[in-house]
């Protein structure tokens, strides 16, 4: 059994490179390859596909080893890069090594290529993985300081609230009973209803305090949420403007999950929104739906959120983007970048709360001047074995899956 290998030479020489796949298919490889002898074409090479191994000719016309190799350090990429030549003194080879060749390979010594490839290979394996458990721990440490920040501004919310309530039931119960008296005339009577104006425009920010620490009343029922979107699009497609394009993507064969249909429907409402402030100059924004199974393979491109089966709601639009600090407190009650007057800062810490109490997740992933994507997931209801599967439109989402 061959093992494929896809592989990016960088020679001037057709014929040399017949010679190292011969011998990369004699030593058990399946060569799938390119050839580029310029550094334009091996930027974008390297840039556009994925590739398992770079060999590099050392002397080209117009090119040279060290070059190419400076271009492939450029672009990131964490694969072996193994140096060919026909003459190399000793040091150039040891300059190559130092700045980031992994080998280097006499054209007359070609036995070593094989063995110097399969040990590249397992060592960038290895490289890979340790790199995964690194992205996963970082992941897994970021959520618990997340959760336990939000925990204890929950907390306080929560402690808030309470007091507030009973301050505002005092207020709004003696008002009421001053108004039933006689004696006030019109403009006595006007003051007391600014006053009960007041103390019900606060009930409304203790409604949302109240949500924000997972102590609203909900009433959680099974809901298909691509039912949910479509038909919200025509009663939010006003709110947007013509200068916004609205997209709705629902996924034809979404699972169920148990949600309480009117909060979820303002979690959409508040995401919306924020998309619509976020593209002053107009944009798009894209509502989908999708069935999403995380598993060990899959997680850290989910946050490395716990395993199991979701309904993925998203939220994207392209927009301003964030920053890192916004990004860091944008669910925490009272957070807003908005003018005074212009926005509360509870949108979203409403939407935490809600998404939570329902046992789920919301995550944001955003770049400034790009856009920003949110997402949410909720735990799908066990059902039909046709949902288990994870759907197209979930394989498609990326880290960052931004309408440009
Ligand atoms: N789609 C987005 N793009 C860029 N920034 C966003 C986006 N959504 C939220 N934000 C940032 O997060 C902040 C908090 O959002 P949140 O919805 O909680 O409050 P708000 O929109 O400012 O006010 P409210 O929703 O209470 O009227 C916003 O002020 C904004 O800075
Ligand atoms: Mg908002």
């Amino acid at each position: 059994m061959s093992e494929p290998l896809r592989v990016l030479f960088v020679d001037d020489s057709e014929e040399d490179v017949f010679f190292l796949l011969r011998e990369l298919k004699k030593g058990g490889f399946e060569p799938h390859h390119k050839r580029v002898d310029d550094a334009a074409s091996l930027r974008t090479l390297l840039q556009s596909e994925e590739w398992q191994i770079v060999i590099s000719d050392f002397h080209m016309p117009d090119f040279d080893g060290l070059m190419a190799l400076q271009i492939f350090k450029e672009t990131g990429r964490d694969i072996p890069f193994i140096l060919v030549s026909a003459i190399v003194g000793e040091e150039t080879a040891v300059l190559a090594m130092k700045q980031g060749a992994h080998d280097y390979i006499m054209k007359r010594n070609l036995a070593r290529l094989v063995p110097v490839v399969q040990r590249e290979l397992r060592e960038a394996e290895m490289r890979g993985q340790q790199r995964r458990a690194q992205l996963a721990l970082q992941q897994r440490e970021e959520q618990l300081r997340q959760s336990q920040k939000m925990e204890a501004i929950g907390r306080l919310a929560a402690g808030t609230a309470h007091d507030f309530k009973n301050v505002l039931a005092v207020i709004l119960g003696h008002s009421e009973l001053l108004m039933r008296e006689k004696d006030f005339n019109a403009a006595q009577r006007a003051k007391i209803e600014k006053i009960q104006h007041a103390a019900d425009q606060a009930r409304t920010l203790l409604v949302q305090l109240l949500a924000f620490s997972r102590k609203q009343e909900l009433n959680p029922q099974p809901l298909n949420l691509s039912t949910t979107v479509s038909a919200m699009k025509p009663m939010l497609e006003p709110m947007l403007g013509s200068s916004i394009q609205f997209v709705v993507l629902p996924e034809p064969d979404v699972g169920l999950c148990e949600v309480d249909a009117n909060s979820i429907e303002q979690v959409i409402i508040n995401l919306v929104i924020n998309a619509r402030d976020a593209m002053p100059n107009g944009g798009t924004v894209t509502v989908g739906t999708a069935n999403l199974a995380i598993t060990p393979e899959n997680a850290t491109h989910h946050d490395g959120l716990p395993h199991g089966d979701y309904i993925l709601l998203t939220v994207t639009d392209s927009g301003t983007g964030m920053t890192e600090e916004t990004r860091q407190h944008l669910f925490e009650p009272f957070f807003t970048t908005k003018e005074p007057g212009k926005g509360t800062g509870l949108g979203l810490s409403t939407c935490y709360g809600t998404i939570h109490q329902s046992g789920g997740h919301i995550v944001v992933h955003s770049e400034l001047g790009k856009g920003s994507s949110f997402r949410i997931y909720l735990p799908r209801l066990p059902g039909r074995e046709l949902q288990r599967e994870t759907s197209e439109a979930a394989r498609h989402i990326n880290d960052l899956e931004l309408v440009t």
